[in-house]
């Protein structure tokens, strides 16, 4: 949540606090089908700004009557069955990109990783080799400092393009950041785009790098089956997976949650999972692995919403 604390409010206040925005506006949303594992129960409000001019009106609006706003990227976040109270927004228009100069990149927060690839590609520039397969926005690999084993956003990043809690736009310098695995610590705000610094690269040689890796992917990861992405952050010196393998929990299932036959450390949704179930799952792995290997793993997803 980004800002408003307010626990009780009305239909009135919510349409006070969305009166000048002109994006889209969706009331009674279910947010499973925004979700990459497609669980979570209904947000109030969904809005999809128009533009960043928007995402000030939503921030100032829901400010103003003090409602919560929730920012959702929907890759790496689990939503609870009951739902997400006040405002949710979705970045998903904005998705402007170009090439400010010879070797960096603005993008937007909406913009989808592959499609960031593919432009720096064609434009011979390397630097997001690392993301290759990942399915998530620039948005949302900014705020988690999303990465791989090959790199990280971190490594990329030259400014954020960001919208306050007051409403005010800002750039802030990565330098002036901090960053750890998958977290950056940001100032509180909205991440609506990116100034990227790139290298010069031939084709051939990015290529090189992505077109494997994307298929280790595809070969070790169940990239056909509704998931969220790695389940666990990997413990310093170990993978999830193995430990998770090596606990002999791949197959355990609750309803349609499974922990994945081919990637132990993901988790599917064979078709009509909950929320719930897939958080009773995460549960009995992280019981079973401090059991045998005495590893409290931790939680790479983002989970939000109402018990
Ligand atoms: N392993 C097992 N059993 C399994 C899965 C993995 O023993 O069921 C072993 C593998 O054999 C390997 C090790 O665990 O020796 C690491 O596995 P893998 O190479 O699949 O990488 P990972 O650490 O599980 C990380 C990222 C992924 C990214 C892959 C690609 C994290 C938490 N995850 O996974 O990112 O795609 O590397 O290299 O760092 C994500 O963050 O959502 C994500 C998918």
């Amino acid at each position: 949540m980004v800002i408003g604390r307010r626990r009780v409010f009305s239909v009135p206040m919510l349409r006070r606090a969305l009166l000048h925005v002109e994006g889209e506006i969706r009331w009674h949303e279910s947010m499973a089908p925004h979700t990459s594992l497609h669980v979570g129960g209904q947000a109030d409000v969904v809005v999809i700004p128009a533009d960043v001019e928007d995402v000030v009106r939503v921030v100032r609006g829901a400010r103003m009557e003090n409602i919560p706003l929730t920012v959702l990227g929907g890759t790496n976040v689990i939503i609870r069955d009951k739902g997400i109270r006040g405002i949710v927004m979705q970045l998903q228009q904005l998705t402007m990109i170009h090439q400010e100069s010879n070797q960096l990149i603005y993008a937007q927060a909406g913009v989808r990783l592959p499609r960031l690839m593919q432009f720096a590609l064609s434009r011979k520039l390397s630097g997001m080799e690392w993301a290759a397969g990942i399915p998530g926005t620039v948005g949302g690999g900014v705020v988690m400092n999303a990465g791989t084993r090959l790199g990280e956003m971190q490594d990329v990043l030259q400014a954020v393009d960001l919208v306050t809690i007051r409403g005010i736009r800002k750039r802030v310098e990565a330098s002036r950041l901090s960053f750890t695995y998958r977290k950056t610590s940001l100032p509180k705000g909205i991440v609506v785009g990116a100034w990227l610094q790139f290298t010069s690269a031939a084709k051939g040689a990015i290529k090189s790098v992505t077109k494997p890796y994307l298929q280790y992917r595809k070969v070790t990861q169940p990239l056909t089956l509704p998931n969220a992405g790695s389940v666990f952050k990997n413990p310093a010196g170990d993978s999830a997976g193995r430990l998770i393998e090596a606990a002999g929990l791949k197959g355990w299932r609750i309803g349609d949650a499974e922990v994945s036959t081919k990637h132990a450390n993901f988790i599917v949704n064979n078709g009509a999972a909950t929320a719930e179930q897939v958080l009773m799952l995460v549960r009995k792995v992280r019981e079973q692995v401090v059991r045998k290997f005495g590893v409290r793993l931790q939680l790479e997803w983002k989970v939000i919403g109402e018990k």
